[in-house]
């Protein structure tokens, strides 16, 4: 198995979130060549799962680090509480971080729907309708080739993280009247961001 997420340690450097309407977010992310699968690319891949633990998330892809790269990373099972009641500080456990790269879709078939949210979407949460089944290809940090199958939430999250390496963001998938909403929404909501 692949080193950053066997015996994983929560530790990294924390980077920084692009919020659409970023271009990088709207633009086809490229392939990982065989000569990036190094010590860079691992380390990147942990950055990217400190950064989604601590956002917190439960996917990030390499777009929304400013990054236009196939790779995302997800982890749906873990538990955040917080320390005391009010405190604002929260304890994570039992990860379980995956990485995939240059992921394909071997299979997909079912529907299911539920509610989604993005971290460079701030505020904004519509109920998507995506497959429920799926069957995913991908490579770890090592290159090796791999293979998923991966239903309900999982399933979600990783076609969710795989939409953004194809320049896809989740009001995407809504209606044409929702999604202008959400769009002109957004874009506000960062030019006055950029005023305060
Ligand atoms: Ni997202």
């Amino acid at each position: 198995m692949e080193q950053v997420v066997e015996n994983y340690k929560y530790e990294g450097k924390e980077l920084e979130i692009v919020t659409y309407p970023d271009p990088v977010l709207t633009t086809v992310a490229e392939e990982v060549k065989p000569e990036e699968f190094n010590d860079e690319l691992k380390e990147l891949c942990k950055n990217m799962l400190y950064t989604m633990y601590n956002a917190p998330g439960i996917g990030l892809a390499a777009p929304q680090i400013g990054l236009s790269k196939r790779i995302f990373v997800v982890d749906v099972d873990y538990d955040r509480e917080e320390t005391s009641e009010g405190s604002g500080e929260y304890t994570l456990s039992n990860f379980n971080p995956k990485v995939f790269i240059n992921p394909k879709f071997k299979l997909k078939e079912g529907d299911i729907t539920y509610q989604e949210g993005c971290l460079s979407l701030p505020g904004v949460y519509e109920d998507v309708k995506r497959y429920e089944h799926i069957v995913v290809e991908y490579q770890n940090t090592n290159g090796e080739v791999q293979e998923i199958e991966a239903n309900e939430l999982l399933s979600i999250c990783i076609q969710h993280e795989n939409d953004h390496l194809d320049g896809i963001v989740f009001i995407d998938r809504l209606s044409n009247l929702k999604k202008n909403f959400f769009k002109k929404k957004l874009i506000k909501q960062k030019k006055l961001q950029a005023t305060t």
